[in-house]
């Protein structure tokens, strides 16, 4: 792991130091899930307790107790099994979890009925990810039941119940120079498949045979995981933004959307790249893309200390419709082509979001009424583009079908930001330079 163990520890007393003293936390692992019989979907931790633990395994919760005598810091674990590890691999079991993964104290898991009501019994606060998963709300209640069904002989449940959500989240928002360091690696390795993929695209090759090629480069690179399904749209279906049945072949003359990324460590890329299929822009597609390009150097700069979250997609709005105005896809003045959000058809999304262990990463966008000030250590994507429906008779002919987006991953630094995806080319000199070797 390039993420040290250390900082597992480190994250969790920071949660603590959020607590109320009387409080304890109680935070599930992510279920396995059937995808058919007896098949079950690969396994993907949930991200919140992925980030306060670097465990990997299903059926186990982490539970905080602020102040606790033998360890603040408890996991609840399968128990090590050398006849079902040698069904279904290795379990770290709750003497690893301690050893490997720097927890204070481990238990095995059947045994969390039994054990949890008296943790939380006297804490009067319990933090949970209340209301995400039903199940889990209702084993809450349960092992509250517990403590209120002994209440005559002194027992004393918890009265409050509160989302973890907001405190865990927000500290997850910053990331340290470690986390970045992974995102770097996820963004170096994405970039490096995106070069890849435009190299193999040619007239009659099929989409689903890029999306090969991103995740051969992947592997090859040491992640199994990609961050969320691909997108390979070539030609009208780069309009559809979240095409992922990638089955169409290329045809020569198109455009082809990728948008794709790897996870490293559980940490997500984003990266989308439009190229011609036969390596040259032709004249219409050429004039959208320059638009799409600028738009995204003006939001890309707009991102520093001190701007607020929506100034890049403020930036880029400006660019995109004035563009628009320019090749006559949009008449009007450009303050009344923005008042009137007139280049929606063409622009119908914003232009990014926070970025970490999820794609759509956690975290606030608003603090109250207010637009959320960019801070060093937020990673957030830069994605603008246009879109003309294929069917949009309001448009000269040649743009029809023409979709465009151009997407980088960025940490926001002491005094700017460092794009962490800029190992694919983006320009158009640059794109046609590296599909004609
Ligand atoms: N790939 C999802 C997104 O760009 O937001
Ligand atoms: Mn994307
Ligand atoms: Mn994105």
């Amino acid at each position: 792991m390039l993420m040290p163990i250390k900082e597992f520890a480190s994250r969790r007393n920071k949660l603590i130091g959020h607590m109320a003293p009387d409080s304890i936390a109680i935070i599930p692992s992510a279920p396995e899930r059937v995808r058919n019989r007896d098949v079950l979907h690969p396994f993907r931790q949930d991200s919140d307790f992925f980030y306060l633990t670097g465990f990997d395994e299903p059926e186990a919760v982490l539970v905080l107790i602020p102040g606790r005598e033998h360890g603040e810091s408890v996991l609840f674990c399968k128990e090590r099994n050398p006849e079902k590890e040698l069904w279904d691999g290795y379990l770290t079991g709750p003497e690893g979890a301690i050893e490997k993964f720097g927890l204070d104290d481990a238990f095995p898991i059947v045994d969390i009925d039994e054990i949890l009501p008296g943790m939380i019994e006297g804490r009067s606060r319990v933090y949970y990810p209340l209301g995400r998963d039903k199940a889990f709300d209702s084993q809450v209640m349960e092992w509250v039941q517990t403590i209120r069904s002994k209440v005559r002989t002194g027992a004393q449940p918890p009265g409050e119940f509160v989302a973890l959500e907001h405190t865990l989240h927000d500290l997850r928002l910053y990331k340290s120079p470690a986390e970045i360091k992974v995102m770097a690696k996820a963004g170096e390795i994405s970039a490096e498949a995106h070069c890849n993929a435009m190299k193999k695209a040619a007239p009659g090759v099929y989409e689903y045979q890029l999306e090969a090629e991103l995740i051969h480069t992947f592997m090859t690179r040491g992640t199994r995981n990609t961050a969320y399904p691909s997108i390979v749209g070539g030609g009208r279906n780069g309009c559809i933004l979240h095409y992922i049945e990638n089955s169409a072949p290329l045809k020569d003359g198109d455009l082809v959307l990728i948008d794709a990324g790897c996870e490293v460590e559980n940490y997500a890329s984003d990266i989308t790249r439009t190229f011609p299929v036969n390596g040259k822009f032709s004249e219409p597609q050429r004039a959208l893309y320059e638009v799409v390009l600028s738009a995204q150097y003006a939001a890309i700069d707009a991102v520093r200390p001190g701007n607020h979250w929506n100034h890049s997609h403020e930036a880029a709005l400006r660019v995109l419709t004035q563009g628009l105005i320019d090749l006559g896809l949009l008449s009007g003045s450009l303050e009344d082509a923005l008042e009137q959000a007139s280049y929606k058809p063409f622009f119908m999304h914003r232009t990014g979001h926070w970025l970490g262990l999820d794609v759509h990463d956690v975290g606030d966008y608003r603090v109250g009424e207010a637009w959320r000030l960019l801070e060093p250590g937020m990673v957030l994507t830069v994605e603008p583009g246009l879109y003309i429906a294929p069917d949009n008779t309001d448009v000269d002919e040649k743009w029809r079908g023409i979709g465009i987006r151009i997407e980088d991953d960025v940490v926001v630094t002491k005094d700017g930001c460092r794009v962490l995806s800029e190992g694919v080319p983006k320009t158009i000199d640059d794109i046609e330079a590296l599909m004609a070797r």
